[in-house]
């Protein structure tokens, strides 16, 4: 039995999409199974011939892997999902499905390194175009249409100085010239920004990141209309095979269970540690959704509910300082990961985005002594206590 009624969202997170088999078990159960059998020939024809419903491979769908996208569906109150093995997976797949040979795509330039890999690198060998430009001002957006333009694609906050697109305008500006809108919204968490409301067509998210929530496992997710899902990413799913494994699909439907919890705990000890911080004499700059000298604080306001379990800031003193810093931490970890149970500190210039030319990297305003910082569970009083003291190591 398939479950998704009008529910608030931390109803649809523990409840939704559940398909629970003839033992009545209360957990969703873990199908690990790569095929399915039928009673008869005729019946396996039919399956075939899509006259009876179930399940033919689990390539093409699987029923863990399918309570996992309903449960997608229903927060992020989206027609169709489909779910991928990793969030480059989504990202690639949601990308290559929307465009052609001959198609233009602009994008906000502020991605993730392997998105903007997908856009600058892979998609023109295809004879697909990619125009990269600042998304934070509408204008250029505007100005870099061409008549061949299909698609626009961002991330919004971005990875990693936070800063917001205002995707309204953006879907606007599509819908007028027949473009799509692929929101990444991976940063804001489908509990904090919604971009099917707000007008995009199509949203990834790496499952790996708040989803999880917990470091397990890898996994993504497409979310957008039926009609869109059924006529360009149906058929890549079957034969191209990206798809989520159960095994996962089961870890990332109990990380949804408390994903409210677990963002909403992180977002608070985000923004008292974000206030924290810039107060600080060691800090240059400090980039932070929930504060009011967000450099985009209206659009914030406009487009998202909460703040962010991130924080982006700048250490006086360059990479040696943020080094120190970073050595310094006990409770914070070093890692290139974010969206953890466990708070994660990366240096983005030498990590995350160390491929990018040091234009490249001024442009997005990625310094030496820029960090990004990822809040966890622990006990805020122990995570001030903990950056309080590294950051007087650092200065020593
Ligand atoms: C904004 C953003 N998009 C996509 C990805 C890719 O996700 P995954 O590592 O699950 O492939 C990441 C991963 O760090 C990310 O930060």
């Amino acid at each position: 039995m398939t479950k998704t009624r009008n529910w608030k969202p931390q109803t649809a997170l523990v409840h939704g999409g559940t398909l629970r088999s003839g033992f009545g078990e209360t957990a969703e159960a873990m199908y690990l199974t790569q095929g399915y059998v039928y009673e008869t020939a005729q019946a396996a024809e039919a399956r075939f011939k899509g006259e009876e419903p179930g399940f033919i491979y689990s390539r093409y769908a699987n029923p863990t892997v399918d309570m996992f996208e309903k449960r997608m569906c229903a927060l992020e109150g989206a027609e169709d999902a489909r779910a991928t093995a990793s969030g480059m997976a989504a990202v690639s797949a949601a990308l290559l499905c929307s465009v052609k040979a001959g198609d233009h795509i602009v994008a906000a330039r502020a991605l993730f390194g392997s998105c903007r890999w997908v856009v600058e690198t892979l998609a023109p060998r295809y004879g697909i175009e990619a125009t990269l430009i600042d998304g934070t001002d509408i204008a250029n957006w505007e100005k870099a249409v061409r008549p061949n333009t299909k698609l626009f694609f961002l991330e919004s906050p971005t990875n990693p100085t936070l800063e917001v697109v205002d995707i309204a305008a953006v879907a606007a500006l599509a819908n007028s010239i027949g473009a799509r809108v692929i929101v990444d919204n991976v940063f804001a968490t489908p509990l904090q920004q919604k971009p099917l409301q707000l007008g995009a067509h199509i949203v990834v998210y790496s499952a790996t990141k708040h989803i999880d929530g917990q470091g397990r496992c890898l996994g993504g997710v497409i979310l957008s209309d039926k009609k869109w899902i059924d006529e360009n990413l149906h058929d890549y799913f079957r034969h191209t095979g990206p798809s989520l494994s159960p095994f996962n699909a089961w870890t990332l439907l109990k990380g949804l269970e408390t994903l409210p919890l677990r963002v909403r705990q992180q977002t608070e000890s985000a923004g008292k540690i974000a206030d924290f911080l810039a107060g600080r004499p060691e800090i240059a700059r400090l980039i932070y959704p929930g504060r009011a000298d967000h450099p985009q604080a209206d659009i914030v306001r406009k487009q998202m509910s909460g703040g962010s379990t991130l924080i982006c800031l700048d250490v006086k003193g360059g990479k040696q300082a943020a080094f120190a810093l970073q050595n310094a931490l006990d409770i914070v970890l070093i890692s290139n990961n974010l969206g953890d149970a466990k708070s994660l500190i990366t240096h983005p210039a030498t990590t995350t985005h160390k491929n990018l030319s040091d234009e490249a990297r001024a442009e997005l305003g990625i310094g030496p002594g820029t960090l990004r910082l990822s809040v966890g569970l622990e006990d805020t009083d122990d995570l001030l206590a903990d950056i309080e003291q590294a950051l007087k190591a650092a200065k020593e």
